[in-house]
């Protein structure tokens, strides 16, 4: 029988009852095993992000990185849930080809199960389509991918592995490109609270806010723009920590 296990990649039960995976090359999991996969997506991510976006007819969206695809997969749940008719234009890298074949064998959760068809479009074709939803999985270096993108996004999720693991996706200089690929008002969100992270984006210019909550550890969302959210001190962080320096290239 086909399945999602591999010696690189094992299924691991969370917190909030749904599956995420191990991944043996990055030794990490994809998601908080403590707040639960659908859970940290949901409340670290995708509830912000359109909290934040309301009253836009499109929103263009770059997941960074596929993964999974449960940000992909929980926007579009979102979208569902509470009966939206924005339009959604998702961009989301992958350079784990394998890892993306695998996903229609991958046990999501029942919150997902009128996704199936697009669940399998994008294992398999990396594109799916229809009048709401525009979706690309992109299979390669997400670094290289977002230079393509100007002024285009009203969200980003920002969802690597931890700097410590995968350090190229949370670099000064990777911030830069972000923001370029970004609206003025876009919203990025992350659950990074690292201050070499909010560094790293400080100094491109975001204000640097606080997403917190009662279901899950605290997260970071970031915008040029002036939020409605508890805006963090970065210029205090920094006195605080003088030694401080974001990553870079
Ligand atoms: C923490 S996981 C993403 C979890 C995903 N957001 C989800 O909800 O399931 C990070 C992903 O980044 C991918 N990745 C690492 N470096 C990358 C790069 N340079 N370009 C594209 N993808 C990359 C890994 O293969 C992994 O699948």
């Amino acid at each position: 029988m086909e399945q999602f296990n591999t010696n690189l990649h094992k299924e691991v039960k969370s917190n909030d009852g749904t599956f995420t995976a191990f991944s043996q090359k990055y030794n990490e999991h994809y998601h908080s095993t403590k707040d639960g996969a659908l859970n940290e997506s949901l409340y670290k991510h995708i509830i912000p992000a359109f909290e934040l976006s309301k009253g836009k007819s499109e929103l263009h969206i770059l997941d960074i990185c596929y993964g999974l695809g449960f940000n992909t997969l929980a926007t579009l749940y979102y979208h569902k849930q509470n009966n939206l008719d924005t339009k959604l234009f998702i961009y989301s890298p992958e350079l784990d080809v394998q890892l993306v074949k695998n996903l229609r064998f991958f046990h999501y959760p029942q919150e997902f199960e009128s996704l199936t068809e697009i669940i399998k479009a994008l294992s398999t074709k990396q594109f799916y389509e229809d009048e709401n939803f525009t979706i690309e999985v992109f299979l390669g270096d997400a670094r290289e991918y977002v230079k393509k993108f100007e002024n285009r996004f009203d969200i980003v999720y920002q969802d690597a592995f931890s700097p410590s693991v995968n350090p190229v996706l949370w670099t000064q200089e990777y911030f830069s490109d972000i923001k370029k690929s970004m609206k003025e008002n876009g919203v990025l969100t992350t659950y990074s609270t690292a201050l070499k992270t909010r560094l790293a984006l400080y100094n491109n210019g975001f204000r640097v806010y606080l997403n917190e909550g009662e279901n899950y550890r605290n997260a970071t969302v970031a915008s040029l723009a002036q939020l409605p959210l508890k805006e963090v001190d970065m210029q205090h962080k920094i006195k605080c920590n003088p030694t401080v320096e974001p990553l870079r290239d």
